[in-house]
C-alpha cells in the first residue's frame, strides 16, 4: 500500500514537471526542490506522509554539472534547510537532484546531514555528475583533465565530454576555442561568461558584418545623404571624405549644394562640366547676402570690388584672392586643397 503511494508520488512528481528539455534542466525553483524532496523523504521514513517546505533562500548549491545548455544542469547536489511537515523543526539536509527529459527529480538516498566541508563552500561546476560521497572534494565526479581549462566544465554522462565555451545559441561547444563553432573572430574568455562573442572591432567609418568576419564599409553617402538639392553624392574614403557633384543643381560643391552658383566664373570643382545659366536676381537676394559689389558689372563671384567684369581687385571676407589675380576662393576651399 504504501509503496504504491510512493509510486503515485514519484509518477506524478514526474508528470507535473514534463517539458521536454533534454539539454539539462534551469536551476531548480523552490517548489521544484520540495517536489524533489517528497520522495526522498517517504524512502527515509515510510510511516509518515510529508509536506516539505524549504526556507526561501536557504538553497546551498555543493555541486552544479553543466548541462548542454548554457545555464543548464545535469544535475546539482545542494543543502536546503526545510520543514518536513509544517510541524515539525527545520532540517539541513544535503541531497542531489537530477535533470532527466527537462524534469528535476531527487536522487533516491540521497539525504544526508551535509557534512562541515561543504557547508560554504563555492559551488563546484567541474563535475560531470554530482554526489560522489559529499565531502570535501569526493562532491563530484570531476571532468577529464583534459576538460580542466577555460569553462573547466564537462557535461554528458562521460568524463570526456568538455564544455569549454558556449556559442551564441548557448550550445556548449567542446574545442578549446569557439573559432569553430561560431566562426573566425569569435572569442569566449571569463570576462564574457565564456560566451563565444564577436570580438571584431572596426576603425571609424565601418561596422563589423552579420556573420562576424569582417568590416563593411559605411558610406557617409548613405548614412548622412550630405548632398542636398539633388546633388550627387561621391564617397572617396572612410569615414568622411566626400564630394558632391553638383552639377545640373545649380549650386555649389563645396557647401554640400547648399550654396547658389552666382556666376560662371572658373572653378576647380566638378560643376564647370556644365556651366549653369546666370541665376536671376531675386533668388540671388533670398539666397545669400548680396556682396556690396561697387561695379555692377562685376560677376566674379566672392568680390567687394572688381576691375573689370571678369577680374577683382578685393575678395569678400572668407574668400582670398586666387593666384590668377582675378577669382576669389572660398578659406574652406583653400583648407581642402
Ligand atoms: C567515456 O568516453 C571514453 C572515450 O570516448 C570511453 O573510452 C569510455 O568508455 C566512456 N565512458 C563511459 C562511462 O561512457
Ligand atoms: C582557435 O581554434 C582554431 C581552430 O581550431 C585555431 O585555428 C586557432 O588558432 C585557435 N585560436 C586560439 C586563439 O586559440
Ligand atoms: C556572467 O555571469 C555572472 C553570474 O551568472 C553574471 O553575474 C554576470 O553578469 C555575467 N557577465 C556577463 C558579461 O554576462
Ligand atoms: C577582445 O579582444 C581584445 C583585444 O584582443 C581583448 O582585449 C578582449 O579581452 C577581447 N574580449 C573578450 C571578451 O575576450
Ligand atoms: C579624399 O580622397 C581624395 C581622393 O582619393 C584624396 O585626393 C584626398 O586627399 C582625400 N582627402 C582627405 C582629407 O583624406
Ligand atoms: C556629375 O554629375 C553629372 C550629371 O549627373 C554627370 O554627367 C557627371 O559625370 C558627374 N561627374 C562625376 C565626376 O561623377
Ligand atoms: C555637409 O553635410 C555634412 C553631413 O551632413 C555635414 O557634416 C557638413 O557640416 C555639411 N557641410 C556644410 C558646409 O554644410
Ligand atoms: C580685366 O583686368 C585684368 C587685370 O587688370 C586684365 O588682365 C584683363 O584682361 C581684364 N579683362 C577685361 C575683359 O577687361
Amino acid at each position: 500500500m504504501l509503496a504504491m503511494m510512493k509510486e503515485a508520488v514519484l509518477v506524478s512528481v514526474l508528470c507535473v514537471l514534463s517539458l521536454s528539455v533534454a539539454q539539462g534542466c534551469p536551476l531548480p525553483t523552490i517548489a521544484e526542490i520540495e517536489a524533489a524532496l517528497l520522495p526522498l523523504l517517504f524512502f527515509s521514513d515510510d510511516s509518515q506522509e510529508y509536506s516539505p517546505n524549504v526556507a526561501e533562500g536557504s538553497v546551498q548549491y555543493v555541486c552544479l554539472a553543466q548541462g548542454s545548455m548554457i545555464d543548464t544542469y545535469n544535475g546539482v547536489s545542494l543543502i536546503a534547510t526545510f520543514t518536513p511537515n509544517p510541524e515539525h523543526p527545520k532540517t539541513i539536509r544535503i541531497f542531489d537532484m537530477e535533470c532527466n527529459s527537462g524534469t528535476w527529480s531527487g536522487r533516491t538516498g540521497s539525504l544526508d546531514p551535509p557534512p562541515a566541508s561543504v557547508v560554504g563552500a563555492p559551488a563546484r561546476t567541474n563535475c560531470y555528475r554530482c554526489r560522489e560521497g559529499f565531502g570535501g572534494d569526493t562532491r563530484c565526479r570531476e571532468c577529464n583533465s583534459a576538460c580542466n581549462s577555460g569553462l573547466m566544465r564537462c557535461t554528458g554522462s562521460n568524463s570526456t565530454d568538455c564544455c569549454l565555451s558556449f556559442a551564441a545559441n548557448g550550445q556548449c561547444v567542446s574545442t578549446t576555442n569557439c573559432t569553430s563553432s561560431s566562426g573566425p573572430n569569435y572569442v569566449a574568455t571569463e570576462i564574457n561568461n565564456f560566451t563565444c562573442t564577436c570580438n571584431l572591432t572596426c576603425s571609424a567609418g565601418y561596422t563589423v558584418n552579420s556573420d562576424c568576419t569582417g568590416c563593411d564599409f559605411t558610406s557617409i553617402c548613405d548614412k548622412d545623404t550630405p548632398c542636398m538639392n539633388g546633388g550627387q553624392c561621391i564617397q572617396y574614403s572612410p569615414p568622411d571624405n566626400y564630394t558632391c557633384n553638383c552639377t545640373g543643381t545649380g549650386y555649389e560643391e563645396e557647401l554640400n549644394c547648399t550654396d547658389l552658383i552666382l556666376s560662371p566664373s572658373p572653378s576647380p570643382s566638378l560643376v564647370l562640366s556644365s556651366p549653369p545659366a546666370p541665376l536671376p536676381s531675386p533668388l540671388f537676394g533670398a539666397s545669400s547676402p548680396p556682396s556690396p559689389s561697387p561695379s555692377p558689372i562685376c560677376t566674379v563671384r566672392y568680390c567687394d570690388s572688381c576691375q573689370n567684369s571678369s577680374c577683382c581687385k578685393t575678395c569678400s571676407s572668407g574668400s582670398y584672392l586666387n593666384p590668377d589675380g582675378c577669382t576669389c576662393g572660398k578659406v574652406e576651399k583653400a583648407a581642402q586643397i
